[in-house]
């Protein structure tokens, strides 16, 4: 269990006895004046110089676990991001009337840090996150920010977080970038105002399963997406009339929901929270990005690996009923990783996959991890190592 309960109760008692301060020093950079919020005011008396923070890291799973810092970079409509920086971490003002509040005007991204032994900190492919906020963003009309800004601000952030990234093979620092429209908005339209936040939370596997094979729902009541949405990009509206069907199948005791297209109720689309492959003998194949399906980092990733493992890769379209001959099925994305799928529940009939040892997925998944963690060589550039 991870310590929170602890760490909070002494972030607040050392709150209400800290001295107010006007800013400090990490990193080489400055830290904007926090004196607005507890949970920032009191990220100031905590040991921030300990090379790793008091977690237990050996039962890191998929929650929230507040950290020092966060960046905060804010424009106005019409305008583009210029300067962006640290702070505290903590709560943030909005509006009552803030755009992302009332109409969801909000995208987001997820990325992964990791820790070497060596104390090195590399991140995963981050100009691709950069790219991929930059085409959400657009959706939602919104600004946003460059790639070296985007690059930079996670470097920063992390590096202020640096003794929240996970020891080697314990897990690795999640990072949220986020983009919203902050500012007040009464009838339906673009925010006057935006902000670009960056936060972090260590982190291990997404799903309670850990790694054992997940066992997903087909959903036939609700869709993710439709033609002309935002299924494709990560907009923040994406996620939250998926919960119903995600809380009802963990309630039957599924991981996860599978969603079909809108349309024909016939074609994979994608995973609550993660892309799809299916594998047949050496064949790989995933839903292409049509629009409805978001064009995931990782997915991209274990596209590349496979080919170059030899795999036959097909981006198509893939039927519900293809299933019943895969070999095996498995999920990737970023919070997720590549997780193998054990079972399918559709229309009453549970169809089940090849896991573990000497599984594509497996052995696909090995290659990815190795990369990221840079226990393999990076022949391909995917990984940006932060200078400290
Ligand atoms: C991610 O994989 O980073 C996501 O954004 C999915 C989210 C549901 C955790």
């Amino acid at each position: 269990m991870i310590q929170r309960s602890t760490r909070f109760g002494h972030l607040l008692r050392s709150f209400r006895d800290a001295p107010s301060s006007s800013s400090s020093k990490i990193g080489g950079y400055l830290l904007a004046s926090t004196a607005s919020s507890p949970l920032k005011q009191a990220c100031v008396s905590t040991n921030r110089d300990d090379e790793f923070a008091n977690l237990d890291w050996d039962n890191l799973g998929f929650g929230m676990v507040p950290t020092d810092y966060m960046y905060i970079m804010k424009c106005s409509k019409g305008e583009s991001f210029e300067h962006g920086q640290l702070s505290n971490f903590g709560n943030i003002e909005l509006s009552p009337a803030s755009g992302v509040l009332n109409y969801g005007q909000g995208a987001y991204e997820g990325t992964k840090a990791y820790k070497k032994e060596d104390g090195r900190l590399l991140l995963f492919r981050p100009d691709q996150n950069a790219i991929r906020l930059k085409n959400s963003a657009e959706r939602m009309c919104m600004p946003s920010p460059s790639i070296d800004q985007f690059v930079d601000a996670l470097k920063q952030t992390v590096l202020a977080n640096k003794r929240w990234v996970p020891p080697p093979g314990k897990g690795s620092l999640y990072i949220r970038p986020l983009i919203m429209g902050s500012g007040e908005i009464l009838g339906l339209g673009a925010a006057p105002e935006y902000t670009f936040l960056i936060y972090v939370s260590p982190v291990g596997n997404y799903f309670k399963e850990g790694l054992a094979p997940l066992n997903l729902y087909v959903e036939e009541e609700f869709d993710r997406a439709s033609r002309g949405g935002t299924g494709g990009v990560k907009s923040i509206t994406n996620y939250a009339p998926g919960l119903k069907a995600l809380t009802r199948a963990k309630n039957r005791g599924f991981s996860d929901v599978l969603y079909l297209d809108s349309t024909n109720k016939k074609n994979l689309e994608e995973v609550s929270s993660c892309n799809i492959f299916v594998v047949k003998g050496n064949a790989i194949s995933t839903p292409a990005t049509n629009g409805t399906i978001l064009a995931g980092i990782t997915r991209k990733s274990i596209i590349d690996i496979a080919r170059d493992h030899g795999y036959q890769v097909e981006e198509g379209t893939i039927t519900v009923d293809e299933l019943i001959h895969a070999d095996e099925v498995f999920c990737t994305g970023t919070a997720v990783g590549v997780a193998p799928v054990g079972s399918i529940t559709y229309q009453g009939t549970r169809m089940e996959f090849k896991t573990g040892a000497q599984t594509v997925s497996q052995q696909l998944y090995f290659t990815l991890e190795a990369i990221k963690k840079g226990l393999i060589e990076d022949k391909k550039g995917w990984i940006v190592e932060i200078d400290q």
